[in-house]
């Protein structure tokens, strides 16, 4: 062990850093969950969150993990035996597809090389030849987190409406909202599904989803059984602000706050900021003589970068080393990765500082587990962050609000 002292550094790809403003919320007293302030602080979040998922349609808040969310986003609007169109892009894309299939789905998974996001022209493809129309839905991962890949979903719905197929379209983004520009509604998409752990700067336990009016109809013939995740009692009781049970009160408060400092921050300097530090990332990666997994520029992730182990060096060696010495996580290889790459947060809750101190402890941990690399990763990144102001175009104007 290094050093006792200090805060430690996690910077795995969620969860993320809880700010201060979000942990005394959520010390506030728990209140009566069937109460008229309980109703008006739900009826808040749901104004909040659809901002923040851009739709006016109707948001479900689940106490659940995101798992929890991707299960609602199928048993809600799906038929046992149903065909979905699902995308190889890395192993969450992998876990949501084998549910699928254990809930008796019938899954078409285009197979991918974990390097790349969903490709479009696949999309209109394999839609133009569905002349049956027997593909119900398409399920997308935005940002794949264990990869640091990010689907480009405007052009995969762009692909849907030349196809002229009715399919509706599933996006998990659990890794990108509030971290990634994303528009339900502009996108058309059907059912986005989010958490709390991510980009909201939340604990766990919260899960999401965004409801399209076209995903409500599916779900009013829906066959596949549900029950703690029927959005029917959830829409009705969340008129009156309420929940069908408990609902995970304390979290709820962190919710208004992660709203008010996104919209206070404006969502697009949020993703400006996420996307900035990707690009500082990514420089330092380049300087050390590393590749990131991403291989299309046009993909790359603003909340993760995940970077490739020169070859029989073990990536999960190199986490130990830095965790040990620096008391820093970084996210683990996961699936067909274990071992083979490293993955570095860098959203939620994030500045230039913790970007430096991040980038620091990761070079010094190369050199100290022996891996092959250069120096000077850390000084590209900050050259990029000094020259590059952090809003782009709006940095003045918010100079001028602080
Ligand atoms: C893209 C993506 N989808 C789904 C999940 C599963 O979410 P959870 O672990 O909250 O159930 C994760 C978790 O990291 C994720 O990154």
């Amino acid at each position: 062990m290094g050093s006792i002292s200090g805060r430690h550094f996690l910077q795995i790809p969620g969860p993320t850093n809880v700010p201060d403003r979000i942990l005394g919320a959520m010390s506030q007293p728990t209140i009566d969950h069937r109460g008229p302030e309980f109703a008006r602080l739900a009826r808040g979040l749901m104004e909040g969150l659809q901002q923040v998922f851009r739709t006016s349609g109707p948001v479900v808040i689940y106490p659940s993990s995101g798992t929890g969310a991707w299960e609602a986003a199928l048993v809600n609007t799906l038929s046992p035996g149903d065909k979905v169109l699902m995308f190889e892009t890395g192993h969450f894309a992998t876990l949501w597809r084998n549910m699928a299939a254990r809930l008796g789905l019938d899954i078409d998974f285009v197979s991918g090389d974990w390097r790349h996001g969903v490709d479009p022209e696949i999309v209109q493809a394999k839609l133009y030849e569905d002349r049956s129309r027997a593909i119900k839905a398409l399920a997308v991962v935005h940002n794949e987190t264990s990869t640091g890949v990010t689907t480009r979903v405007a052009e995969v719905r762009k692909r849907m409406d030349a196809a002229g197929h009715p399919a509706l379209l599933m996006v998990d983004t659990i890794s990108s909202l509030a971290s990634i520009d994303y528009r339900h509604a502009e996108w058309g998409v059907d059912v986005t599904v989010g958490c709390s752990q991510k980009g909201l700067m939340l604990p766990p336990g919260l899960g999401l989803n965004a409801i399209s009016a076209k995903a409500l109809s599916a779900s009013k013939s829906a066959r596949l059984p549900k029950s703690y995740w029927d959005w029917e009692a959830m829409l009705k009781d969340s008129q009156a602000g309420f929940f069908p049970y408990t609902p995970a009160t304390n979290l709820l408060y962190g919710l208004r706050e992660a709203i008010a400092m996104l919209l206070e921050e404006g969502l697009e300097n949020v993703f400006a900021r996420h996307s900035r530090h990707a690009e500082a990332t990514r420089r330092a990666v380049k300087a050390w003589g590393l590749e990131v997994v991403c291989l299309n520029p046009e993909e790359y992730s603003s909340s993760l970068t995940a970077v490739m182990m020169p070859e029989g060096c073990d990536a999960d060696e190199l986490r130990k080393v830095i965790l040990e010495r620096f008391d820093m996580s970084l996210g683990t290889g996961l699936g067909k990765l274990k071992g083979k790459i490293f993955r570095i947060g860098h959203l939620g809750d994030f500045n230039d500082l913790m970007l430096a101190g991040t980038l620091s402890g990761i070079e010094m941990g190369l050199g100290l587990a022996g891996v092959p690399f250069r120096k000077g990763g850390v000084a590209a990144a900050l050259d990029y962050l000094v020259t590059e102001e952090p809003y782009g175009d709006r940095s003045a104007e918010m100079r001028g609000v602080q």
